[in-house]
């Protein structure tokens, strides 16, 4: 079981459509995959058909230690794509950690830690914009990678690094298995001089962690989830679909590399 998380202290990066789309992609190649939504804003959650709705939640798990991670999985109308639902309700978990004495980082690891390995190939986190917020600190001490998406823009770039050190801080404190991923760039409008100049100028920028795969900007991509689905069940045939499928491809390829 792999877990990864899509992080990135800026809003709108393409956190939540990369988490779906990617977990989409590695469910149409058969794997198993649970999608655990750390957003307070619970796009996540909302934007994938669910269908049996647990009536316990991940901020259950936390104040609760009768309720197991079992308790709070969802399934969606895809057959191998599970859900953890997040959205306000987490605000009162994030309130309870705060409140925590002992153990308040490690809530989200003790709880995935009782699932059972084979259940789910991978896990993806969904995760807020804020990198102090608690619930992302739960989050690094609980994945395996980090990945990062940024948007095309000056903040973005400036923005993978403080991303890159918030890593580097948690696999010294709380994680030393923590691994940052990658770094990609999404929603890329091949049509705009900026954008091609940084899709030539990108992979030497960050020669380790750079991802050749860059997704285009595609109204596909903001039309599947009012469907409910992720990208390739939605429309398959669409850039968004043919980018997400060899990012995903990219990512597999880096993790069968590292665990040599
Ligand atoms: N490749 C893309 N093409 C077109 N729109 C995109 C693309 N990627 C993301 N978007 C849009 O950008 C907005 C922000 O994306 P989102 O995934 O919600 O970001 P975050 O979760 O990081 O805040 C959404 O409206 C989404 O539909
Ligand atoms: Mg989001």
């Amino acid at each position: 079981m792999i877990k990864i998380a899509i992080m990135n202290q800026k809003g709108g990066t393409g956190k939540t459509t990369s988490v779906i789309n990617i977990s989409g992609e590695l469910v149409r190649q058969g794997k198993k995959v649970l999608i655990i939504d750390m957003d307070t804003q619970g796009n996540a959650t909302s934007n994938i058909k669910i269908i049996n709705t647990s009536n316990k939640n991940m901020a259950d798990a936390i104040t609760d230690s009768s309720i197991t991670i079992n308790d709070i999985i969802c399934n969606t109308a895809i057959d191998g794509l599970d859900i953890i639902q997040g959205g306000t309700l987490l605000a009162n978990a994030f309130v309870a950690l705060q409140k925590m004495m002992m153990g308040k980082e490690t809530v989200l690891k003790r709880l995935l830690d009782k699932l059972p390995s084979d259940i789910y190939d991978f896990i993806l986190f969904d995760c807020s914009p804020s990198l102090e917020s608690i619930l992302n600190i739960n989050v690094l001490v609980a994945t395996d990678y980090v990945l990062i998406p940024i948007r095309v823009d000056k903040n973005s770039i400036e923005g993978y690094g403080t991303m890159l050190e918030t890593i580097k801080e948690a696999r010294e404190m709380v994680n030393p298995n923590l691994k940052a991923l990658g770094v990609f760039m999404t929603a890329v409008e091949v049509g705009s001089s900026l954008d091609r100049e940084m899709i030539t100028e990108f992979p030497s920028m960050l020669p380790d962690l750079a991802f050749k795969t860059y997704i285009r900007k595609n109204i596909e991509v903001r039309k599947a989830p009012l469907t409910l689905q992720p990208l390739c069940f939605y429309n398959p045939k669409c850039s968004g679909s043919q980018d997400y499928f060899n990012l995903t491809n990219e990512i597999l390829e880096r993790i069968k590399a590292e665990d040599k």
